[in-house]
């Protein structure tokens, strides 16, 4: 077979194969066969030497027709295949999605949630109380004299009629005696209000987290052990607890709790007032006067009861120093919880 008949045979399966092609796919390993730099083209070309010299230039001329014939057949079945494909591939799932903003809940919601879920443990329901309270549950049911400096307008906020912003949780220990009978083990999660002077350390509206425990013969050493391993559990086993006597109207006797600053690791820093410590919650016996209140025989049962401060203690936890920036929903901020 002379080398001339050898074009002609590529040329027909060339063409054989060109009307099976069905696929981008296809058409490239195509081009490589007959192109490509070991293609037969190229090996055509390489055999010019066997050409006898007079015909030599007649067959260079021949494989270049063939080779640009090829070419353009090649290329232009490549941009159908090209076309139809984007037309088709409106939706590329090979391409990366499109990334999106998740959200999380508030630091103070979690750490509401992570300290109900210890006292659960603990053995403690959950309960709840309106915002807006009567005089009676905030402060009269709770044996407040009637001149206690608590009930002064420059602490509380008064609204229209006769409710206030509840200063505290503690009305709903008297709201949920007066419905329910002992033994009781609640804890109560809210907002409360106080009109104080806004600071690293205070805002105007807080959460504090109560707690009541009501049966016959309840010690106050029962109390010390639940607050105690409430303390380790929330902040780890290592932390230092101090316990002060203090005074409350509706418990006898009472007691304030402070926690060593680990923000400061004790140095003394603002959050702490350069005490190296920060008091954390109240507690004590319930008083027999707040018994007789909700119609409870003070000589039958007794109980103790706390009150904690949830932002000083997930600031303390998470480690931060001004209250206020839990109420100014800074994205920056929010998103690192
Ligand atoms: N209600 C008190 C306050 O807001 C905290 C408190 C102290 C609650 C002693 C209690 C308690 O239940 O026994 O400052």
């Amino acid at each position: 077979m002379s080398i001339f008949d050898e074009i002609g045979k590529i040329v027909d399966n060339f063409n054989s194969e060109f009307d099976k092609v069905n696929s981008q796919e296809k058409i490239v390993e195509l081009k490589n066969k007959y192109l490509g730099r070991k293609g037969l083209i190229a090996n055509l070309f390489s055999q010019i030497g066997k050409v006898e010299a007079q015909d030599r230039k007649e067959f260079g001329k021949s494989l270049n027709l063939l080779k640009n014939e090829l070419i353009s057949k090649i290329d232009k079945k490549n941009k159908q295949f090209s076309i139809s494909e984007e037309k088709s591939n409106k939706n590329d799932y090979s391409l990366p999605g499109y990334s999106f903003n998740k959200g999380s809940q508030h630091p103070l919601t979690q750490a509401i949630d992570e300290m109900l879920d210890i006292f659960n443990h603990l053995g403690f329901d959950i309960a709840y109380g309106p915002e807006v309270e009567t005089d009676w549950f905030n402060f009269g049911s709770l044996n407040f004299p009637e001149n206690h400096p608590a009930r002064d307008m420059q602490d509380t906020f008064y609204t229209e009629g006769n409710g206030i912003l509840r200063t505290h949780t503690s009305p709903v220990q008297t709201r949920f005696m007066t419905k329910n009978k002992p033994p009781i083990r609640i804890v109560a999660p809210g907002r409360v209000y106080r009109n104080e002077a806004i600071s690293a350390r205070s805002y105007c509206l807080f959460n504090q987290i109560e707690g009541l425990y009501v049966d016959e013969n309840v010690t106050f050493s029962e109390l010390r052990g639940t607050l105690d391993m409430f303390c380790k559990m929330y902040f780890g086993s290592d932390v230092k607890i101090k316990f002060r006597t203090s005074y409350f109207p509706f418990t006898e006797p009472s007691a304030e709790v402070d926690v060593s600053c680990f923000l400061c690791g004790g140095k003394g820093c603002r959050v702490c007032k350069n005490t190296g410590w920060l008091e954390i919650l109240g507690c004590g016996m319930v008083d027999p006067n707040v018994f007789k209140s909700v119609g409870y025989d003070p000589e039958k049962v007794n109980g103790f009861a706390f009150g904690l401060g949830v932002e000083r203690m997930a600031m303390l936890k998470l480690g931060i120093n001004d209250i206020r920036i839990l109420y100014e929903n800074d994205i920056e901020f929010l998103k690192q919880f």
